[in-house]
């Protein structure tokens, strides 16, 4: 792509006038985003940079193997893993309040972040991957109240607390763009390729309180769901799907016996840049083959829905 590469000089240009031979600290969080800026920056700068990988216990499965073995192994880039899903899973027992979720990973989140960052001397900047809609979404235009629908936890916070000046060289591309972008790098395409994943991760999807077992359940059924849509064709074709977990028993029958097993909502949307959704409209049969095998492969599950609510009035995400 003639613009893409063009884009990619420029940026790696500004970059190097930007940090000097300063130290550059980029969160990773397993997304296309932040993945992307690291990429740019270390094509940029080398190894002025370190990535560090906060893994708060509420990702996808195998998605920290994932995300750690591109970097270390494809790309070669200094990258600290921290599992703080301990932590993180201790700090979130009880809370069920969405809000109080958000507030409360983004909080431990800044402190994961802030002890690694001394451990590795400190840094002058921070590489952030903010997008155009990141940086309009922030910012209320009207002048009349603003409402708080959700506090994001990827901006803010971070560099006003460390002191630090940021790095944020995607803010001016759209999600389409950075995955153009992300392929003129050499990212793999099934990473370039995937859908957006909250910061928040699986609390956000497990309305209720969250436990290990709640997340296994909620991890599990997510991967088959995916693995139906990837088999069907229709990954691409779908801004964003992911599984949420009810909390909600229902009474079901198996073999000749009763089960009193959790509720599984499955979502699907089409979107240009999360602002505004519809539900995906996927054929009966479908649903039926996925909430079959879900039933099926994921023990602790009896029953599946479908979301056919679109953005407004419903969110994408459930919290
Ligand atoms: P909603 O649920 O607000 O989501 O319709 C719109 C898009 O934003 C993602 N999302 C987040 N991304 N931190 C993020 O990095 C967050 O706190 C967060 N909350 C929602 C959501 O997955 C969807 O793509």
């Amino acid at each position: 792509d003639w613009t893409m590469r063009a884009f990619r000089e420029e940026a790696i240009e500004k970059i190097r006038v930007q940090v000097g031979k300063g130290r550059v600290i980029c969160g990773l969080s397993g997304g296309v985003d932040s993945a992307v800026a690291a990429v740019l920056i270390h094509e940029a700068i080398g190894d002025q940079l370190t990535c560090v990988f906060v893994d708060h216990g509420l990702l996808r499965l195998n998605e920290a193997e994932t995300v750690v073995d591109l970097f270390r192994h494809h790309y070669n880039i200094p990258l600290v893993h921290v599992d703080a899903s301990k932590l993180f899973l201790g700090e979130l027992k009880g809370v069920s309040d969405p809000e109080q979720k958000r507030k409360t990973i983004g909080r431990l989140f800044i402190d994961v972040f802030d002890a690694e960052a001394k451990k590795i001397g400190g840094a002058e900047f921070l590489a952030q991957g903010t997008l155009y809609p990141d940086v309009i979404e922030s910012v209320s235009f009207t002048g009349g109240p603003s409402v708080t629908i959700k506090s994001h936890h990827n901006v803010g916070g971070l560099p006003a607390r460390m002191n630090m000046k940021l790095v944020e060289p995607l803010r001016e591309l759209f999600k389409d763009e950075v995955r153009v972008l992300g392929r003129e790098l050499g990212l793999p395409e099934i990473f370039v390729g995937r859908h957006p994943f909250p910061g928040p991760g699986l609390a956000i999807r497990c309305p209720g309180d969250i436990t290990k077992e709640k997340l296994d359940i909620l991890r599990n059924a997510d991967a088959v769901y995916i693995d139906q849509i990837r088999k069907a064709g229709l990954y691409d074709k779908i801004w964003q799907a992911f599984a949420v977990l009810l909390p909600v028993k229902t009474v079901g029958v198996m073999g000749d016996g009763r089960t009193y097993e959790y509720v599984v909502g499955l979502r699907a949307v089409t979107s240009t840049d999360g602002m505004t959704a519809d539900f995906y409209p996927f054929d009966m049969s479908f649903l039926g083959a996925t909430a079959t095998r879900i039933i099926n492969e994921v023990k602790g599950v009896n029953r599946v829905v479908y979301d056919v609510t679109s953005k407004p009035p419903g969110t994408i995400e459930w919290e």
